[in-house]
């Protein structure tokens, strides 16, 4: 079976490729349990300077993994999920994304743990959980309101409208859209490399002061979301939802 997630060195610099072209990039446990230990293993690597999660130049993700929601949801903080998405909340180094074609579900709210998000103009973000019967995760239902202000993020998270690299840097969701996802992916490159030539300490000071602030605040939203979440997986609203999405395909 070929690696759903692809290890890359290139000096300083670690690349997290999401290598499940056939499904999209889906996330299954297993996939997450992998992020989860390479972050872990970058946070404490010296040799590493920062961490690049991209997908191809077709295709970031398509979230989680339908069938594995329906078959192994998560239940509770010790799932592999939550040890990626904590992690990456952790990380000291600075993580970056390289985003183009679709990033749907956690595949959009990951970017906003990231420290820098390049997209092509052209991807196709959306947080579809209301309209699976689930609820915003990881954050979301705080970070959006703040960003977008209420009216314009529940226009994301309660109707589950889609929006574009372009609108995602306009937004601040991004850093930069870039023309095509070969640009995105070559950019966020680039960008990640510039972490070999800073000094690694100030960053990973001025990245935690960055992250500071909201740290406490963050995990309660993400604990109560996680409830919630895991509740509304054995919802009659989403199993109709996600049995739906498995039958049509
Ligand atoms: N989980 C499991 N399988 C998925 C998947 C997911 N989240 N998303 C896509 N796939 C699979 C499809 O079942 C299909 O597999 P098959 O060829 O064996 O039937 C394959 O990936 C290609 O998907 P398809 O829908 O034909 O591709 P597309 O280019 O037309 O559309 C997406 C791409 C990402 C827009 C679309 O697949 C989609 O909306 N996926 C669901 C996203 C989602 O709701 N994620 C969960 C959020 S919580």
């Amino acid at each position: 079976m070929p690696d759903t997630i692809l290890l890359e060195r290139e000096g300083g610099l670690l690349t997290l490729r999401l290598n499940r072209p056939d499904k999209k990039n889906a996330l299954t446990r297993a996939m997450y349990s992998r992020l989860a230990e390479a972050l872990e293993l970058a946070g404490n690597d010296p040799q590493i300077n920062a961490v690049l999660i991209s997908g191809s130049a077709e295709c970031f993700t398509a979230g989680n993994d339908i069938a594995d929601f329906l078959e192994q949801p998560p239940s509770d903080l010790d799932s592999p999920v939550f040890h990626f998405m904590l992690n990456l909340l952790e990380c000291r180094k600075p993580v970056i994304a390289a985003v183009a074609g679709a990033a749907v579900g956690i595949g959009t709210t990951l970017l906003l743990h990231c420290d820098l998000v390049y997209v092509s103009r052209d991807a196709r973000l959306r947080m579809p959980f209301v309209n699976l019967g689930l609820c915003p995760e990881f954050g979301s239902s705080l970070i959006l309101p703040r960003l977008l202000g209420q009216a314009k993020a529940a226009q994301l998270l309660l109707l589950g409208e889609g929006f574009s690299g372009e609108q995602a840097a306009q937004w601040g969701i991004a850093t930069q859209a870039l023309d095509s996802g070969e640009a995105a992916l070559s950019k966020a490159r680039e960008m990640a490399l510039r972490f070999d030539d800073l000094p690694t300490e100030a960053v990973r000071i001025s990245k935690q002061l960055m992250r500071a602030p909201d740290r406490e605040l963050l995990r309660k939203a993400i604990e109560h979301e996680g409830a919630l979440f895991t509740q509304r997986l054995r919802s009659p609203e989403a199993l109709a939802a996600l049995t739906g999405f498995i039958k049509r395909h």
